[in-house]
């Protein structure tokens, strides 16, 4: 979604503007702009529909402009069609104040008429020149850039990350959050804000996340933050932990695909910690045996690939705690009246800990007196740090709109969580319990070495890129694999997709299958291979073309039903899903490189959905 990058110091501000877009581009944008402020020429503000290039070429590559402050921001159209006036800089009417908005102002339509019965004119359709305007209505009431923020953040309701510059302060930068991402970066040689970390860290790795409620006055020199009654806060500054070269290709044709390669990776680094001498240890979330047992209701909740987490998760966390989980979306439970109280746990998955349905839905979990333990990959994200525990994936920055080692790692973590809920609880036999870390340890090298050879996949994904839908059936934690494998397809290939549990088939779906139907059959679940095996035979019957996935043991006998069997090696069941996914992701990415897609910047997509 939106990406905000802001400067100010002693270097030409654009150049740095333009980079810091750059590479938030993996966040899905449809148009570009900056706004740099110099003495001699005032406020320059330059946007453009479409990709960055078409505005860095505008600008050539930020020489055009001139000035050691700036703001620059890639939109994703919510208010207003994606367009050359629809694009930030918004600019106020008397031209002094530019603003870039991240979020959406829920109540602009009521201050847009106000201020227009005011006479103010307006040239976007966007929520946020709304913001530009009620500012510049209140700094002439006040002449005070701070006093005129607070007052404006007290009339506007919704959500919002703002980078503020205004001709009468020309050496400092403003920005204000709520329930939007906002970084501010100290550096060597000026400071920065960023709604994501990836826009900074090539200038530095010393940053504080701005809270809720937070104003903050940024100059060359120093960062001063304000509470929203303006009163000065101490913010703590906090290292990252990754470099520049994190967040590049490394020589790899896509994000999505070196991502998919960092998987044993970054499952080692998400389990290692956590495992010692053969037992698991989870040091930012402990519960003795009698806090589970006080646990009735088990919530999972999630969007997109976390919520399919969520799928696997239900199926082996009821086989290791005996109790019941249920699983949600996040956009669905956080309007549903959940049933929770002080004795249900709710697990929130989320990659970039800023989806704001995941945040509002485990917003409402705290509000009904439910424990919240949040799987996160963004450190110092919102999630992370409005959670009661947070758990970190060590995944490490993903760059893909497709989510693969977050995903992978989301999948792992949470099987260790069980285990250790299910340990605590009684309910996980010792043997069971050894049986699992041992697969857990195992589990990087098997797909490191199954990442050797994906030849298969990559001539399966040649002789069926063309076909116009695809089905993935399978049962059990088969099924909630299946879910991932056609989203995957579905969100970077535009192939349509659908996931069935395949005892469902003959319900209706059935009737969709005829001759040529590419049926993907995921039969890697041993405890109902037999009976998902006659459901590969229904849809044969009917004329499918079976491209099935299965395990070592299973191989011999799915290859004499379907028309091409892809491998993976025999772990604990509770793991197959993990290894299982791998082809499936590779699947989506041949298909989607046959088709000539744009892999890592699916259309209409963006990384972290921050609006509802
Ligand atoms: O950052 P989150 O895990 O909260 O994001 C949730 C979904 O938006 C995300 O998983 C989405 O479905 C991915 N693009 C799928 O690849």
């Amino acid at each position: 979604m939106c990406g905000i990058i802001g400067y100010v110091g002693r270097q030409n501000a654009a150049p740095v503007l333009l980079d810091g877009l750059a590479r938030m581009e993996y966040r899905g944008y449809d148009s570009a702009g900056v706004a740099v402020r110099s003495e001699t020429r005032g406020l320059q503000v330059k946007k453009s529909k479409g990709r960055l290039q078409v505005l860095s070429d505008m600008i050539h590559g930020g020489a055009d402009l001139e000035g050691c402050l700036g703001i620059g921001h890639t939109r994703w159209a919510t208010h207003g069609e994606p367009n050359d006036i629809n694009a930030h800089p918004h600019v106020s009417e008397n031209g002094a104040i530019a603003l870039v908005h991240n979020g959406i102002i829920e109540n602009y339509l009521e201050i847009k008429e106000h201020l227009q019965k005011l006479g103010v004119v307006f040239t976007s359709d966007t929520d946020s020149e709304v913001v530009a305007q009620l500012l510049e209505y209140h700094y002439n009431e006040c002449h005070s850039m701070l006093e005129a923020v607070g007052r404006c953040l007290r009339r506007i309701e919704g959500s919002y990350a703002l980078g503020i510059i205004c001709a009468d302060y020309p050496n400092a930068l403003i920005a204000a959050r709520k329930d939007s991402p906002l970084i501010l970066g100290f550096g060597e040689d000026g400071n920065y804000l960023a709604s994501d970390v990836t826009a900074i860290i090539k200038h530095t790795r010393d940053v504080a996340y701005m809270d809720d409620g937070e104003i903050a006055v940024l100059t060359a020199d120093s960062i001063d933050v304000f509470d929203d009654e303006l009163v000065p806060v101490e913010k703590e500054h906090h290292q990252v932990d990754w470099d520049v070269s994190a967040a590049e290709k490394g020589g790899y044709p896509h994000f999505m695909f070196k991502e998919i390669m960092e998987q044993p990776e970054a499952i080692r680094k998400t389990v290692s910690p956590r495992l010692r001498d053969g037992r698991v240890v989870l040091d930012e979330f402990q519960m003795t045996a009698e806090e589970t047992r006080d646990i009735s209701r088990i919530f999972i909740i999630a969007c997109g690939s976390s919520y399919h987490v969520g799928m696997v998760s239900k199926y082996n966390w009821e086989r290791l705690l005996r109790r019941p989980v249920e699983v949600c979306l996040a956009s669905e439970f956080r309007y549903s009246d959940p049933l929770v109280d002080d004795h249900t746990l709710v697990i929130v998955i989320s990659q970039s800990g800023e989806t704001l349905d995941t945040m509002a839905a485990m917003r409402e979990a705290k509000r009904r007196g439910g424990k919240t333990l949040a799987i996160v990959n963004v450190v110092g994200s919102s999630i992370a740090r409005e959670a009661d525990h947070v758990l970190y994936t060590w995944a490490g920055p993903e760059i893909a709109v497709a989510t693969t080692k977050a995903y992978s790692t989301q999948l792992v973590l949470m099987d260790l969580v069980g285990l250790y809920l299910g340990d605590l609880l009684g309910t996980v036999a010792p043997e069971e319990y050894r049986a699992i870390v041992e697969a857990v340890e195992r589990l990087p090298e098997q797909m490191q070495g199954w990442l050797a050879h994906v030849e298969d996949v990559q001539y399966f994904a040649s002789r069926y890129f063309n076909h116009a839908s695809m089905f993935f059936i399978g049962r059990n934690l088969d099924y909630a694999m299946g879910l991932e494998g056609s989203l995957k397809l579905k969100e970077i290939s535009y192939i349509h997709s659908e996931a069935y549990a395949s005892g469902e088939l003959k319900h209706g779906t059935i009737s969709l299958i005829e001759p040529g139907t590419l049926v993907v059959a995921l039969g890697t679940y041993g405890p109902l291979f037999d009976k998902f095996i006659s459901n590969v035979v229904e849809v044969k019957a009917r004329g499918a073309e079976v491209m099935a996935l299965t395990t070592e043991d299973f191989r011999e006998k799915m290859g004499k039903t379907a028309d091409a069997v892809v491998t993976v090696p025999n772990t604990h069941p509770i793991l197959q899903p993990s290894l299982g996914v791998v082809p499936l992701q590779l699947f989506a990415y041949y298909v989607a490189l046959q088709r000539g897609c744009d892999i890592d910047k699916p259309r209409n997509l963006a990384k972290s959905v921050t609006v509802e």
